[in-house]
């Protein structure tokens, strides 16, 4: 073929249009039955697409029609000690996919030594080529890091603009207050949002020498060594340091209804902090630590799982606006990883499998139980973190001239959660043999059909990296 006549044809297909038609269009602003155009990459219009011509028409009667979900938390080809998360950014990213996620936001951690933008540059080979959904990066400022002024702004510039900090981890992750302090008011100088991990390092640490040193060595004695007090005690303080840094504030997966009562106080007294939470504490509990067999072992994830009786805080949290945000905080090992830890349950790396089940589990609890709408729903699983992360209105958005991140979701379908059928690359499910009522049947990433009626259709390499707008809140 002519290169003018490959130039025509790249034309076309970047004129093909494709209707949804006849579904329910679900924004976080309201929810209506409407048809959605797509050219190209983007949306063209949402109302009635009779009038326009379409090369592909997708029926979605019954169905709800989404933007694309993005998570902003995972961990994918992570190192932790001497294993590695199990899903890379190609069987992570198909199973986000299968799930409904067209975005995925990745923490790229420094080896130590490793500078910001060492660690960007690190995430990007392992993305680029690999991943099937957008991405983006946060970037872990941990013990001995160098974050200056100059690297946070670099960061923004390149568009990676949020970072992560830790209260727990001593001597591996942990910073001190004035380190945090100093943080959170240099990185709002360039538009760098900080998200913490609120946990009480010190006091944890202590509990867990107590704990071996009596012998206490099993999966359960993790949870026990880190209560609900160590994480509302660092909420509350991570408040503090940005409310003196005049700074915003990203709390990462709140666990707690002390917690969300430490958030919820904060934002009446109008400081911008932003509480995120994750499907393990809306639906699991800490039960989860007396299973019977390796079970156990695979719950082992910080904060832990929590008593039950702390669920129905998170979903208030959640529907009032207290909490913002659902990420899964994806961070899955094999179990013989897991088992690393048989004799002592701190060498057992922390994290859970999740990036695949987000829509469900939370649809299935959170809207059929009435617990939260499909607008709050839909605005806590894409809209607000795309919002929040420097996306919007280019992602999170069902309207014209955002991308065509698209899912149709099936209220009246089920599925069955279980590691003999899911996607990531991790031999245990959290959630195994949970059903959940509606399921993800298809979804767009840009035009493209990605996921055809639960069948992944897309191809390596396809994701985009995404350049996000400094933080403005
Ligand atoms: O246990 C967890 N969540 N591991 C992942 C790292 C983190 O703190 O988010
Ligand atoms: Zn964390
Ligand atoms: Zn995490």
């Amino acid at each position: 073929m002519s290169p003018p006549e490959r130039g025509k044809l790249s034309a076309e297909v970047a004129k093909m249009r494709t209707l949804i038609a006849n579904g329910v269009v679900v924004t976080a602003a309201g929810s209506m039955h409407a048809d959605v155009t797509i050219e190209g990459e983007r949306i063209l219009q949402v109302g009635d697409g009779d009038g326009l011509p379409a090369d592909h028409v997708i029926d979605a009667t019954g169905r709800y029609v989404l933007p694309g979900a993005i998570d902003p938390h995972t961990h994918l080809d992570l190192p932790v000690g001497a294993c590695t998360s199990s899903d890379d950014f190609s069987t992570g990213t198909i199973a986000a996919a299968l799930g409904g996620t067209t975005t995925v936001l990745d923490f790229a951690t420094p080896e130590p030594g490793q500078t910001l933008s060492g660690a960007v540059d690190t995430w990007m080979r392992k993305a680029e080529g690999r991943a099937v959904v957008d991405f983006g990066f946060h970037v872990i400022v941990a013990e001995g890091a160098t974050a200056t002024p100059e690297a946070l702004a670099a960061l923004a510039g390149a568009g990676v603009t949020s970072v992560k900090v830790f209260m727990a981890y001593p001597g591996r992750l942990m910073l001190g207050d004035g380190e945090i302090f100093e943080v959170l008011r240099d990185s709002r100088a360039s538009g760098v949002l900080v998200m913490l991990h609120a946990e009480n390092g010190g006091v944890i640490e202590a509990l867990v020498h107590e704990a071996l040193k009596a012998g206490r060595t099993a999966p359960r004695f993790h949870a026990a060594t880190r209560p609900p007090a160590a994480e509302v005690e660092a909420v509350h303080r991570g408040i503090v340091l940005a409310e003196l840094a005049d700074a915003a504030l990203y709390v990462v997966h709140v666990s707690t209804s002390g917690a969300v009562e430490e958030i919820r106080k904060a934002r009446q007294r109008g400081l911008r902090v932003i509480g995120e939470t994750c499907p393990q504490y809306l639906v699991l509990s800490d039960e989860a630590y007396l299973a019977p067999g390796t079970a156990p072992f695979g719950v082992v994830m910080s904060p832990p799982l929590r008593p039950a009786a702390m669920q129905s805080r998170l979903w208030q949290g959640l529907a009032d606006g207290d909490l913002q945000t659902i990420g899964t905080d994806h961070c899955p090992f094999l179990m013989r990883d897991k088992l690393r830890g048989r004799d002592d349950f701190t060498g057992i790396p922390n994290g859970a499998p999740g990036i695949e089940h987000r829509l469900a589990l939370t649809f299935d609890a959170g809207v059929r139980e009435r617990r939260l709408t499909l607008e709050r729903w839909v605005d806590a699983v894409s809209t607000a973190p795309a919002r929040i992360f420097g996306l919007y209105p280019r992602k999170g958005a069902i309207a014209p001239g955002a991308d065509a991140d698209l899912v149709i979701f099936n209220p009246d379908a089920t599925c069955e959660i279980s590691s003999a059928t899911h996607h990531m690359r991790v031999d245990y499910s959290i959630y195994e043999g949970r059903r959940t009522a509606g399921a993800v049947e298809t979804v767009l990433l840009r035009g493209d059909v990605i996921v055809n009626e639960g069948r992944f259709v897309g191809r390596a390499g396809a994701g985009r990296f995404l350049a996000r707008a400094p933080h403005t809140a």
